[in-house]
Formats: structure tokens, C-alpha cells, sequence
């Protein structure tokens, strides 16, 4: 992976005109193939060893977790904790570069997941605004997500589709998928016409970058090949608002990845994790001492 520092995505007046007039963006490259070729491996193996699934970091979106069945939409929360080379991409360094274009130079990344819509079985993303997974109270923000395919991503694996200047409109109502509260998956039920969508197909480490409120969706992935898409959040510098209250359709949401998070987190995994970064850092410099020691002996 090579330095984020040095960003080559730069947007037009155009591009950022069409953003701000539409809700969304789509751009043909954001990362170089070779490393997308890279992040392909990466997330083939974050998806194949469940990695985040204990710590409820991994679920299946548009299921609920039962064992019995095969996850039709896993999800990753934040896969730079389990894969740090992550955390050193061109896409990282060019994603928040456009970012600061599109929201002003004190944005800054948020959190980032990824999607792996399986081969023939990968289900449908509901329509949906991102901001109605929101649960902020007492502060506001503007926020937009930078979606790349590690594939070509086409109307027949479920591509991006958007409904323009939705994100100029109020949060819509939504349910949880299929009604049912342990699906993590929100779905819009509020007042809008899916015939205005537009689809936005991309080539490998392409990109479509969508505001928090702009409605979107992907269809089921019908073809032979997993579709996987990594995705980056940025937010704007948060400004104090009146005390908000819980969105309805998250007030009652009870899924397995929260329940496996709870027990984690009441067997020690939080404290586990940090005593085990506080060991290796220990670790790291007794062995600089001890070189140290080693090589004042020696001279
Ligand atoms: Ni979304």
C-alpha cells in the first residue's frame, strides 16, 4: 500500500456543482488497480475467516444472524481495526481529499465498513438514507460515504442507485427490513418514487460518493462473482443542537451482533484487546532497551 499523503483525486467545479445539485457522484477511479487488486485479497480474507464476528463487528445486513442460515449480506463495521494496512491506501488519502472539497477543510473520516453481496445469493439492499441510522443526540453534522467496488459493480451484482436531491429533503420514515427488528437493515417506507432512480455502474476502484440523506439502493447480486464494496464515511466538524430524540424504527431494534457485542464486551474483550496492545507496546520497548543495554555492553 502506498503513502495516503499525496492525493491525486481532485473534483471539477462540475463535479462538485453536480454534487451539491444532486445528492451523489459517481468517478470512473479513486484508487489504482493494483490496489484494489490488493484490497480484493484483503477483504476475500476479512469476509472468509468472519473476522469482527464475536465482537458483533460483523453481521449479516439483511438477515438476522441466525447459524442455520448462510449470510446473504455480510457486513464488516470499521475493518481497519482487524486489517491496518488498511489504514495506508491512496484511496483513503484520495477519499479524504474529496471529502474536504465537498464538505469544507475541517471534515474529516468518521468510520467505514464493507459489503459483500455473495455470489447468486447476495440479497438486495433496501432503499434507504444513511442518516436514518443515526443516533447523535444533541449534535449535527453533514456526512457522506465514498462507495468503491473491488469489482466491476453492474445493475446484474447491484451497483449503486440513487434518487437525486432526495438528500435536500427531511429524514423519510423507515422500518426495519421485512418489519422484523432483528435485522440490522433499515428500509425506507416514507414517500418517494423509485422510478426516478439512477443506476451507477463503475469499473474496479471506481467510485459513488452519496450524502447521508440521499435515498439509495443495490439490487440482489444475481451473477457468479461475490460483489464487494469498501466504503469510507467523512463528517463535516459537528455543530451543538437541542437534545434530539431516538428515531422510532431504531427504538426497538434488537440484533444478534448487539447481543454478541454486550457479551464481548462483558467477558473483557474491550479491556482484553487493550491489555494485549499495552503488552506488545511493552514488548516493543524492552526489546529497544534491551538492545540498547546489549549493544553499551559491547562497545
Ligand atoms: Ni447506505
Amino acid at each position: 500500500m502506498s503513502s495516503p499523503s499525496h492525493p491525486s483525486a481532485v473534483l471539477s467545479e462540475t463535479q462538485i456543482a453536480f454534487f451539491h445539485e444532486n445528492g451523489y457522484l459517481a468517478l470512473d477511479q479513486i484508487s489504482p488497480p493494483e490496489e484494489v487488486r490488493e484490497l480484493g485479497e484483503i477483504f476475500e480474507r476479512l469476509f472468509s475467516s468472519r473476522v469482527g464476528w464475536e465482537q458483533g463487528r460483523a453481521f449479516d445486513l439483511a438477515g438476522t444472524d441466525d447459524e442455520k442460515n448462510l449470510p446473504s449480506l455480510p457486513q464488516i463495521i470499521n475493518p481497519v481495526e482487524f486489517a491496518p494496512e488498511l489504514a495506508h491506501t491512496r484511496f483513503r488519502g484520495n477519499a479524504l481529499a474529496i471529502a474536504r472539497q465537498l464538505l469544507g477543510a475541517t471534515a474529516e473520516h468518521w468510520f467505514e465498513h464493507a459489503i459483500n453481496k455473495p455470489a447468486r445469493i447476495g440479497a438486495a439492499t433496501p432503499w434507504h438514507q444513511d442518516e436514518a441510522h443515526r443516533y447523535d443526540p444533541g449534535v449535527d453534522y453533514q456526512q457522506i460515504s465514498i462507495w468503491m467496488p473491488l469489482q466491476p459493480a453492474t445493475p446484474q451484482n447491484g451497483c449503486m442507485q440513487y434518487i437525486p436531491h432526495t438528500h435536500r429533503g427531511p429524514v423519510l420514515e423507515h422500518h426495519s427490513l421485512n418489519d422484523d427488528s432483528r435485522v440490522p437493515a433499515l428500509e425506507c417506507i416514507g414517500a418517494f418514487d423509485p422510478a426516478r432512480a439512477v443506476l451507477c455502474p463503475l469499473p474496479p476502484g471506481g467510485a459513488a460518493i452519496h450524502h447521508s440523506r440521499t435515498l439509495h439502493c443495490a439490487s440482489s447480486n444475481t451473477t457468479m462473482e461475490p460483489r464487494r464494496a469498501y466504503i469510507l464515511a467523512f463528517r463535516s466538524a459537528p455543530s451543538s443542537v437541542p437534545f434530539r430524540e431516538i428515531f422510532p424504527w431504531l427504538q426497538g431494534k434488537k440484533t444478534a451482533a448487539a447481543d454478541r457485542e454486550r457479551a464481548w464486551k462483558n467477558r473483557g474483550g474491550v479491556i482484553g484487546r487493550s491489555s494485549r496492545k499495552t503488552w506488545h507496546a511493552l514488548s516493543r520497548i524492552t526489546c529497544r532497551i534491551a538492545g540498547k543495554i546489549s549493544r553499551t555492553l559491547r562497545s
